[in-house]
Order: C-alpha cells, then sequence, then structure tokens
C-alpha cells in the first residue's frame, strides 16, 4: 500500500538566526526542503502534504513537486502540533504514513524504503529511525527498555544520565493511520518546551501495548538535522562528497573535490576536467573532454565536447559548441552563444549575442545584442554601443568581417561581409560588404614640439 507522506516545514528554525525560512536555505544549490521532497518522491507515496506556516507562500513557490497537498499551521506549537494540521490527510490514508521533517537533508528513499518495509513486517503501530551520534547533543535520545524503545526524551527535558545515551531520534517515522488519528488528540505539552512534542506518541503506544519498531540507521550523517549555519556548513560537506564522488565514479577528473561545487541539476561528460574552486550550477551540462580551470562559475549553461573555460571566467544562461575557449576573465552573460571553435579571450563580456564558428574576441571588448557571423575577428576594446538610454539596438557583423582596435559600433548597425573596419572607428551608419570604414581625425605632427616643452620646464 502506498504511502502517506507528511513533511514538517513551518518552523522557522530561530537557531538559524535568519530572515530567511529554514526549509528555504540551500544546500548543494536547493532548498533543504526540496532535498526531503525528492526523498519522499522515491517512495512512490499517494500523496505528500506539506506542512507550512512561516513564509509558507514562499516555501510553497519554492517547490517543485506537482503532487503535493499544502496546510497551515498558524502557530508553531510543536512537531505533534504541526502533524495535527495533516488530520484529514492522515483520516484518508489507506497505506501508512510517513512524517518527515523538512531539515533532515541528507536522507535518501533508498532508508525511507526500509523503513516503510520494517513497519510493514513488524506490524508496528509506529516505526521510527534512530541513529548511534557522536555528538547526540540536540537530539531527541532514544530511551529502550527490555522490549526495545520505550520513549523518546529531548533534550531540554532529559536527566544528566539520559543525555549520555548517544542513540537519537531521527525525526522520521512511519505510523499506522488509525493509532496516530487517536494519538494526536492526546498528546499534552507538560514538558520544558511547552510544546506538542510528536515522539510523544511512542509512549502513548507503550501504554495501549501497541508496538514500537525502530530502524537503525547505518549512517548517521543521512539522518543528520539541520538546525544551525554549522550543521548547514556539514551537510553541503556530506552532499558535495556524494555528489563529486558520483561524477568522478562516471569518468569526471576534479583536483580538488573538496573544493569543487557541482549543483544537483547538473550533468558532466566523460573526461570533463574541473580544476579547484569551480561552481557548476543550476541545469548545466557539460560534454566530454571540456576543461574548467579554476575560478569559474558556470550556471544553466550548455556546454559542448571540448570546450575550454579558462580562470575566473562566469557563464550564465548561455551555449558553447565544441572546441571553443573561453577566458580567462571572460563573462558570458545570459543569451550568448558561441560557435564552434570560437575564443573568447580576457575581460570580454557578451550579452544576448551569438557568435559564429571560427570567430575570436580576444581582448577586451562588449559584444551586446548582437549577431556575428564566422571568422570574424573582434579587436581589442571594440564596443557596441547597444543602448541609447531608452532602449537596446542591435549589431550585426556577417562573415569574415575585420573589427579594428578600438572601435565602437554604435546600433542599430550592420556590417556588411568581409569589411574592414579601421582601429578607433566610431561607426553610426551600415558598412557595406567588402568595404573599409575609417573615421579619424587627421593626424598633425608638430617636429620638435616634445623637446621644447621639456626645455621650459626644466629652466623655472
Ligand atoms: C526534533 C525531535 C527530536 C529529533 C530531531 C531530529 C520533536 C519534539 N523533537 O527536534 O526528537 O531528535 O527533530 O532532527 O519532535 N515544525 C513545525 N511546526 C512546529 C515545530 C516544528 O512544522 O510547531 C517543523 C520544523 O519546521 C522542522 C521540524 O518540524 O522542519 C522539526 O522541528 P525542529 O524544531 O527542528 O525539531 P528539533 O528540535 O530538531
Ligand atoms: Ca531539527
Amino acid at each position: 500500500m502506498k504511502p502517506t507522506v507528511v513533511i514538517l516545514a513551518a518552523g522557522l528554525g530561530t537557531r538559524m538566526k535568519s530572515a530567511l525560512a529554514k526549509a528555504l536555505h540551500p544546500v548543494a544549490g536547493l532548498p533543504l526542503i526540496q532535498h526531503v521532497l525528492n526523498a519522499a518522491s522515491g517512495t512512490d507515496p499517494e500523496k505528500i502534504v506539506l506542512v507550512l506556516g512561516h513564509q509558507s507562500d514562499r516555501v510553497r513557490n519554492a517547490v517543485h513537486e506537482s503532487r503535493v497537498e499544502i496546510v497551515l499551521q498558524a502557530e508553531q506549537l510543536g512537531t505533534g502540533h504541526a502533524v495535527r494540521q495533516a488530520k484529514e490527510a492522515i483520516a484518508a490514508a489507506a497505506g501508512p504514513v510517513l512524517v518527515l521533517c523538512a531539515d533532515t537533508p541528507l536522507l535518501t528513499s533508498g532508508t525511507l524504503r526500509d523503513v516503510i518495509e520494517l513497519h510493514r513486517k513488524s506490524r508496528a503501530a509506529v516505526t521510527l529511525i534512530t541513529a548511534q551520534a557522536d555528538d547526540p547533543f540536540g537530539y531527541g535520545r532514544v530511551v529502550r527498555g527490555k522490549t526495545g524503545v520505550m520513549r523518546v526524551v529531548e533534550e531540554k527535558d532529559a536527566t544528566a544520565a539520559q543525555k549520555k545515551i548517544k542513540e537519537v531520534n531521527a525525526g522520521i517515522y512511519c505510523f499506522d493511520p488509525k493509532f496516530l488519528l487517536s494519538s494526536l488528540d492526546r498528546l499534552g505539552k507538560n514538558n520544558a518546551q511547552g510544546e506538542y512534542y510528536l515522539p510523544d506518541t511512542i509512549d502513548l503506544a507503550r501504554k495501549k501495548k501497541r508496538g514500537v519498531a525502530a530502524l537503525r540507521c547505518p549512517e548517521p550523517d543521512e539522518v543528520m538535522g539541520v538546525n544551525s549555519r554549522v550543521d548547514l556548513s556539514r551537510a553541503e560537506a556530506v552532499l558535495r562528497r556524494r555528489i563529486n564522488g558520483r561524477w568522478m565514479a562516471e569518468g569526471v577528473t576534479m583536483l580538488d573535490p573538496g573544493t569543487t561545487f557541482v549543483g544537483t541539476g547538473v550533468s558532466l561528460g566523460r573526461d570533463v576536467v574541473l580544476y579547484p574552486n569551480v561552481r557548476i550550477e543550476g541545469n548545466t551540462k557539460i560534454g566530454d573532454g571540456s576543461i574548467v580551470y579554476p575560478g569559474s562559475r558556470i550556471v544553466d549553461s550548455v556546454l559542448a565536447g571540448s570546450v575550454t573555460v579558462k580562470d575566473c571566467s562566469v557563464i550564465e544562461e548561455s551555449n558553447i559548441a565544441s572546441g571553443a575557449a573561453i577566458g580567462p576573465f571572460a563573462h558570458l552573460r545570459p543569451g550568448s552563444v558561441i560557435g564552434e571553435g570560437a575564443r573568447i579571450g580576457n575581460f570580454v563580456e557578451i550579452k544576448k549575442t551569438t557568435i559564429g564558428a571560427g570567430s575570436k574576441a580576444n581582448h577586451l571588448a562588449y559584444l551586446g545584442d548582437a549577431t556575428v557571423g564566422r571568422d570574424v575577428n573582434v579587436g581589442a576594446g571594440v564596443i557596441t554601443c547597444n543602448y541609447d538610454g531608452y532602449e537596446k539596438h542591435r549589431t550585426i557583423i556577417e562573415d569574415g568581417v575585420f573589427v579594428g582596435s578600438d572601435a565602437q559600433l554604435v546600433a542599430p548597425v550592420t556590417i556588411g561581409k568581409g569589411a574592414l573596419i579601421a582601429a578607433g572607428a566610431t561607426i553610426t551608419r551600415d558598412v557595406p560588404a567588402d568595404a573599409l570604414a575609417i573615421s579619424r581625425v587627421p593626424q598633425h605632427i608638430r617636429e620638435g614640439f616634445a623637446g621644447r616643452r621639456r626645455r621650459l620646464r626644466q629652466k623655472k
């Protein structure tokens, strides 16, 4: 029977000391809650219910999962109270109810399937996941008796002896829906925090002589809860290890995987080489044999095979064909399309511009809202003047054009095939194919002027 999943995400996450709701803090480029949703989706659920409170609209808009139902918890009175808001879905559940917290991003679907399976086999009223923690501080401690788990005691309610227990509650449970429903109204708040604690359902199950089962998670990392910024950085490190390990197994070289960030939505080809301090984010795809040198960031872009991105370049929402070379210190802004074998060099900025195969802009140029043909040479310091203060205009440079250094192309303007633009020209009108366009003030020579000036200065 398919599980109904309830994810608790109403809390602000006070310990994060943030204006942003905890569930929205990103790890490995995705909000915490999205990682939990992804794990939940892997259990083939009947339904996923999100319990939201703080910044509910923002959380709702941030998650990508079509099957979710939202319920609101107006006041955050504890995890037990949060689950109570999902009563309708619990009453309607034909299968087990899986309760998860939005702050456990390292959880895998495999572990969730294991807890569902153990729950089914043991016929327990509630099956919880526990882990052996080196530092159990902050977690609920699992108190065991002769017949197994008796109850969970929160850090703030624990006795000195209980605080020494290293087995912790992961905050992940599989419930018999009828038992859960009847327990929710029986939870009290007579505890250190004055909250309705969901783990108290375990005590209730014991009192009703119902079974309690526990799955010990062999990977304590997996059930780690993120409560603070330090936890967040630890989760990031674990996810980075997991993601990078997977890509290295697929044939990617990482010179320093500890400083290489690859987002969850990224895909990398074989023999891709990533140098230290590289960030590949969003929906980026990089083809076989491409190399990214240190300090570069690539977001939502497609790089074909054998592309070279030299040091400290930024590439956003762009498309780069095979054999092209970018950087060092290049900035490809959204809408840049770079053709096969093209070269975009030092301090070149490109925006909403197509560069044809084999073309070069090697130094200090700005090309915005332009279409550049094949085998074009864009000299050092060339600038498309694409903005008149109100509107953007296009520049078209046809195949085989040579644009001399420091030319300004005042858009809208078209440079015809094979034309030659002299260095320093300011081009305001279209240039026909194969023509030379030159716009310069005549050069004057005054013989001996500099020498006379120097001698005058020395006399003073
Ligand atoms: C909880 C457990 C603890 C367990 C730990 C595992 C309780 C009382 N304690 O503690 O035993 O070891 O998780 O990580 O359950 N939430 C709501 N509404 C509320 C309160 C919380 O939606 O009124 C949500 C939070 O947004 C969060 C989750 O429930 O996603 C857990 O809350 P949190 O405050 O982090 O619980 P812990 O103190 O970590
Ligand atoms: Ca927590």
